[in-house]
């Protein structure tokens, strides 16, 4: 059930090396349920781990990573990035989105304040298409990402396995002109038709 919108009271902003020790403690702070959906760095933090990925988080070259913070008061409440493809300058018009809202601030609106604020970095910095990628499983993002203008471009099935429990990817993007909407429509219905 959605719960009451405080969004207002988040501040977002670009993460910022003062931000180390708040980003490990709110790693420490996702539940098995929140890391199941997010893993991008496994889906359990020891204390060591999470210092070492927030480190490294940090010290990202911004060529690679734009990363983002969302406070209430002195409290990490939301993180999430945007990663380039420097290697690839035909891909220099993608950035590819990650997500993640502590626990205890999910459904207050402090997710869709995020993605807004990633989509208008990438629209100032001329960027063509939001990529991101979920688990047909996460029956919460699959109807957020739609709600921001998101497609489903994709499928790739059984591409990971927790234990013997096979999971599938839902390739989703955003892309940020009229006419390239038009033309993923008709790509979809010529290649992925319902
Ligand atoms: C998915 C996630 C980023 C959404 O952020 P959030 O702050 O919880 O979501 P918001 O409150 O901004 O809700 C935005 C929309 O999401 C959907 N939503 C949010 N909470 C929901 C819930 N409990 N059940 C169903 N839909 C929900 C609604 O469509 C909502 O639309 P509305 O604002 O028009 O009502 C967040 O819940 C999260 O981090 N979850 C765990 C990790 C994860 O799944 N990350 C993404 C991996 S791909």
């Amino acid at each position: 059930m959605k719960k009451p919108a405080a969004s207002a009271a988040f501040k977002i902003r670009h993460l910022k090396p003062t931000d180390q020790k708040n980003l490990a403690a709110f790693f420490l702070t996702l539940s098995p349920e929140t890391l199941n959906r997010w893993n991008r760095f496994g889906t359990h933090f020891t204390p060591k781990h999470a210092q070492a990925v927030a480190a490294a988080q940090i010290a990202k070259p911004l060529r690679e990573e734009q990363g983002f913070v969302a406070y209430q008061g002195d409290r990490l409440a939301g993180y999430a990035y945007l990663r380039f493809f420097p290697e690839k300058p035909q891909k220099s018009g993608t950035a590819s989105l990650g997500i993640i809202i502590s626990d205890e601030f999910q459904s207050r609106g402090l997710g869709r304040r995020m993605m807004e604020v990633m989509e208008q970095y990438c629209r100032e910095r001329k960027f063509k298409k939001i990529w991101l990628s979920t688990y047909s499983d996460n029956e919460r993002t699959l109807p957020f990402y739609k709600g921001l203008g998101y497609i489903a471009e994709g499928i790739f099935m059984f591409d990971e396995f927790f234990g013997p429990k096979p999971r599938h990817v839902i390739s989703m993007a955003k892309f940020l002109s009229p006419q390239m909407q038009k033309t993923a429509r008709q790509l979809k219905q010529r290649f992925l038709p319902d």
